[in-house]
């Protein structure tokens, strides 16, 4: 999807910064002055190691923890400080979240047609039940699942499906924005490309934009329109897919992008990884200046260090 500039971005993130206090003196700096745009119907890969703020960059973005500071604007909304109640409710309907796990996110007692019917009963979207039936019955085709598993429960599926129970779920409420974190890290290889095909159909057909969340960059390849590249809580770097993969600027994303396999064993036989350690870098994350190079690629760096990296 080409993405023009000009368009009003469906999701602006300014400055983002989340801290947990986890004791007296010692407080978290989970995400440090993060900002991103999402346009409507794209899809932005969030990509990072584990421990980096990926899952609290979509918590955060949800509503699900008090920012810290810095603005968050959602379809016109500002949604980081304190939310009138219709304000909330436009958040918890058009903007829905897919989770890692989904055993452990839908609830083992209830029956498929109820998890995912369970939006619509909150925000009162059905006049009776005739209608939240066929609701349920045209989302689960949606997901290439059967009228009659709207009647089992969870554990009768596999993770694939239960996965695709997750996919309908967020996407009876017809939202405009699905955070999706790390919603096919779980599943076999052969699955994860069914559901995030399944995914990119539906985002054609609804329009949908997605907040893809991810721990390597092959995973997001296929699917992001645009990257960004987390790490210790700041985004290094962030451009098109094409960007990033053809012209890394930031040590660290070169790193991720040499760890890599590839399916050509005669170049994988010579592919040296590139090891990247933060302590020994000498890079100081929080002297940050925005370089645009070439559009929306941009790095967070210090004059010098941009000078010596773009070679
Ligand atoms: N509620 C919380 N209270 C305290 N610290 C937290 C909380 N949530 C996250 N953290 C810390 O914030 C940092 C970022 O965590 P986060 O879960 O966002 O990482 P992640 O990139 O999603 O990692 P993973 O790939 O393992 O899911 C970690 O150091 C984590 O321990
Ligand atoms: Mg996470």
């Amino acid at each position: 999807m080409k993405i023009d500039e000009n368009t009003t971005p469906l999701l602006t993130v300014d400055h983002l910064k989340q801290y947990f206090k986890v004791s007296g003196s010692f407080t978290v700096k989970a995400v440090e002055d993060v900002s991103f745009k999402i346009y409507p119907g794209e899809t932005y890969g969030l990509v990072g190691e584990s421990g980096s703020g990926k899952s609290t960059i979509g918590r955060s973005i949800i509503r699900l923890y008090d920012p810290t500071a810095g603005e968050i604007q959602f379809n016109g909304l500002d949604i980081s400080g304190k939310m009138s109640k219709s304000d909330s409710q436009t958040l918890r309907t058009q903007m829905q979240m897919i989770f890692q796990d989904p055993m452990a996110s839908l609830n083992p007692r209830k029956k498929v047609e109820d998890i995912i019917g369970e939006g619509l009963d909150i925000h009162h979207k059905c006049k009776n039940k005739e209608e939240r039936d066929e609701m349920v019955k045209a989302i689960l085709a949606k997901v290439g699942l059967a009228p009659e598993h709207a009647t089992r429960y969870p554990h009768q599926f596999s993770g694939g499906q239960r996965q695709r129970i997750g996919i309908a779920r967020a996407l009876i409420m017809n939202p405009k924005l699905i955070i999706a974190d790390e919603c096919i890290s779980a599943l076999d290889v052969s699955i994860q490309a069914q559901v995030v095909n399944l995914m990119k159909d539906i985002q054609q057909e609804t329009g949908t934009a997605y907040l893809f969340i991810a721990h390597d960059l092959s995973m997001v390849k296929y699917i992001s329109d645009r990257i960004g590249v987390l790490h210790l809580g700041h985004l290094l770097e962030t451009g098109t897919t094409d960007e990033i993969f053809e012209n890394p600027i930031h040590p660290y994303t070169k790193s991720l992008l040499s760890a890599i396999p590839t399916p050509n064993p005669i170049v994988e036989k010579t592919r040296s990884a590139e090891s990247y350690d933060y302590a020994t870098s000498g890079i100081d994350y929080t002297l940050g200046t925005e370089h645009h190079v070439g559009g929306t690629h941009y790095v967070k760096c210090t004059d010098e260090e941009f000078a010596k990296w773009n070679v």
